[in-house]
C-alpha cells in the first residue's frame, strides 16, 4: 500500500527538502521560531560557503558529482557568500545550512539536491565552528600582541617610577609602576599562548564523520582536511559528533583573558577616583554625568569589569550544556555558539577599546611617588637591613614592628626617623638606615630575579622583546 503523497509546504519554503519525505506536515511555526538559529549563526556563512565548497569537490573525487556539476556548484557557491541575505529575509529560513542549501537550489536546480550526500549538518556546523574559531583566534592572538607591546613599552619607560605595591589592598611595598604594568604583559602574554596551546590539539577536520558514524559514500577525509587548511580529519567520528572541547578550550582561554583585563580595569577604577589620583583617563575615554558637572567616570573600566561576568557566564554555561549529553549529537548543542559568539564578541571589543585607552592613561608619578611615604612601606626593608647584619628575621621583624606601632600612635612617618632614633630601637642600625627610607631605594634595592628593581624589570622586556613576541 503506498501512502498518498502529501504536499508538504515546507518542502518550498521553510525547510525545503531537508525532511519533506518524512513528515505529513510541516513544522508549526511556533515550533519552528523556537528551533531556528539563523540569526546566530548566519555569521557562519563564510565557512559554510567554505567548507561545502571542499565538500563538492570531494564528492566530485567520489564520483558522486560530475565535474560540470561540481563547477556550477562551486559558482553558485561563491556567489552566496559574497552577498550576505538581507536581515528580513532571515526568518525563512531554520539555520545557515538549510539557507545555504536552499538559495543554492534556487540557483542551479537540481544539482543542488546533490551537495548533502553523505554529509549531515552535524559534521557541517563543527566544520564551520572550526574554521570560524581559527580565523577569530588569528585576529584575537594579533591584538593580544598589540596590547603586550603597548604594556611592554610603558613598562619600560616606567620602570624607574615607584609607587606603592598592595597586598590585601593595604600599603605593602614600594613596587614600581614599571613592575606593575609588566605584570600585566605576562598576562597577556601568557594568555596569547594559552589561546594557540588550547586550539592545537584541535587542529582536526570532523567534514566527512555524517551523521554520527561517517557515510558509505567514499569521500577523502585527508583531501577535505588538507583543503580546508587542517592538519589532519579528527579520529573517531562519535567523539567528532558530539564534542564541543574546541569551543570549550577557546571559550576559557578568552574567558581568562577578559578577567585579566577586568582586574586591570579595576586597578583603574581604583586609580582614577581622586583619592587615589595616579591616574588620569583620556577625555575620549571617560564618560560625565547629566547631574553632576564634576564627573569623570571610568565607565568603560566599569563595563569591561561587567562584561567578564557574561565570560564567565559564557564558560559555565557550555560546562552545563554538555555535562548531561548521552553520545552522540543532541540539539542542545546548538546553544553552543550563543555562549562562543558572545566571548570572542566581547573580547574583540575589549581589546579594541584597550588598545586604544592604555596609551593614552596619564599616570601622575608624582601622586604615585607621594603616597610611597604612608603605609610604613619601608618597615620590611629596615627588618631585612636587621637581618643581614645578622639579627634573626623574626626578632627584626618585632624591632621594626614596635618602630612602626610608636610612629603610628605620634602620626609620624618611617621616614621622619633619624640615625639616632633608629639607633635607639637596635644598635645594629648603622647611619646608612635612613637611606632605605626614600620611594626610590626600596626596589632598586632588591636583589632576586623577578624581583621589582628596575634592572630586573628592564632584564626581563628586554629578554620578551628578543623572544619576538611581537
Ligand atoms: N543548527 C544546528 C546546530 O548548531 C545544526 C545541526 C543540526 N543537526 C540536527 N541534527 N538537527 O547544532
Amino acid at each position: 500500500m503506498s501512502r498518498p503523497k502529501v504536499r508538504n509546504p515546507q518542502s518550498t519554503i521553510r525547510n525545503p527538502k531537508m525532511w519533506g519525505g518524512r513528515m505529513a506536515k510541516p513544522l508549526d511555526p511556533t515550533a519552528l521560531a523556537f528551533s531556528t538559529s539563523i540569526h546566530q549563526d548566519i555569521r557562519l556563512l563564510p565557512y559554510d560557503v567554505r567548507a561545502s565548497s571542499a565538500w563538492a569537490e570531494a564528492l566530485q573525487r567520489a564520483h558522486v558529482l560530475t565535474q560540470s556539476e561540481t563547477a556550477r556548484i562551486l559558482r553558485a557557491l561563491k556567489k552566496i557568500g559574497r552577498y550576505p541575505p538581507p536581515p528580513e529575509e532571515l526568518s525563512a529560513h531554520e539555520d545557515v545550512h538549510s539557507y545555504v542549501e536552499s538559495r543554492l537550489r534556487r540557483m542551479i536546480g537540481d544539482a543542488a539536491d546533490k551537495l548533502h550526500t553523505g554529509r549531515s549538518r552535524n559534521d557541517q556546523v563543527l566544520t564551520d565552528v572550526a574554521l570560524y574559531v581559527r580565523e577569530s583566534s588569528t585576529r584575537i592572538v594579533d591584538k593580544l600582541r598589540g596590547l603586550a607591546r603597548i604594556f611592554l613599552d610603558r613598562a619600560s619607560r616606567e620602570k624607574k617610577n615607584p609607587m606603592p605595591g598592595f597586598t590585601h589592598m593595604q600599603p605593602a611595598q614600594v613596587v614600581t609602576l614599571g613592575a606593575h604594568l609588566l605584570a600585566y604583559a605576562e598576562m597577556i602574554l601568557r594568555d596569547l599562548g594559552r589561546v594557540r596551546i588550547l586550539l592545537q590539539p584541535h587542529d582536526a577536520c570532523p567534514l566527512g564523520c555524517g551523521a554520527i558514524g561517517g557515510t558509505t559514500i567514499p569521500v577523502d577525509r585527508f583531501f577535505l582536511a588538507q583543503r580546508l587548511g587542517f592538519s589532519r580529519p579528527t579520529a573517531a567520528a562519535m567523539d567528532t559528533i558530539s564534542s564541543r572541547d574546541l569551543v570549550t578550550d577557546y571559550v576559557y582561554a578568552l574567558t581568562i583573558t577578559l578577567t585579566h583585563l577586568s582586574r586591570f580595569s579595576e586597578e583603574i577604577i581604583l586609580w582614577s577616583n581622586p583619592f587615589f589620583g595616579f591616574v588620569r583617563l583620556p577625555d575620549d575615554f571617560s564618560t560625565g554625568s547629566s547631574l553632576m558637572p564634576q564627573k569623570r567616570n571610568p565607565d568603560l573600566s566599569e563595563l569591561t569589569r561587567g562584561r567578564a561576568a557574561r565570560a564567565i557566564a559564557a564558560l559555565t554555561g557550555l560546562l552545563a550544556l554538555q555535562k548531561g549529553l548521552p553520545l552522540t549529537y543532541n540539539r542542545d548543542l546548538q546553544e553552543d555558539k550563543i555562549y562562543l559568539f558572545d566571548t570572542v564578541d566581547l573580547l574583540d571589543a575589549a581589546l579594541d577599546v584597550h588598545l586604544k585607552m592604555v596609551p593614552k592613561l596619564e599616570f601622575v608619578r608624582s601622586r604615585m611617588r607621594e603616597a610611597c611615604a604612608e603605609g610604613f612601606m619601608e618597615a620590611t626593608d629596615l627588618a631585612e637591613y636587621l637581618a643581614l647584619r645578622g639579627l634573626p628575621f623574626r626578632q627584626a621583624h618585632e624591632v621594626v614592628g614596635r618602630i612602626v606601632a610608636d610612629l603610628d600612635r605620634r602620626g609620624r612617618r618611617l621616614r621622619d626617623l633619624t640615625p639616632k632614633d633608629l639607633q635607639s630601637y637596635n644598635k645594629l642600625f648603622g647611619p646608612d638606615a635612613v637611606e632605605l627610607l626614600t620611594a626610590e631605594t626600596s626596589p632598586k634595592r632588591k636583589r632576586t630575579y623577578g624581583s621589582v628593581a628596575p634592572a630586573e624589570v628592564g632584564r626581563r622586556i628586554m629578554r620578551l622583546r628578543m623572544m619576538r613576541i611581537y
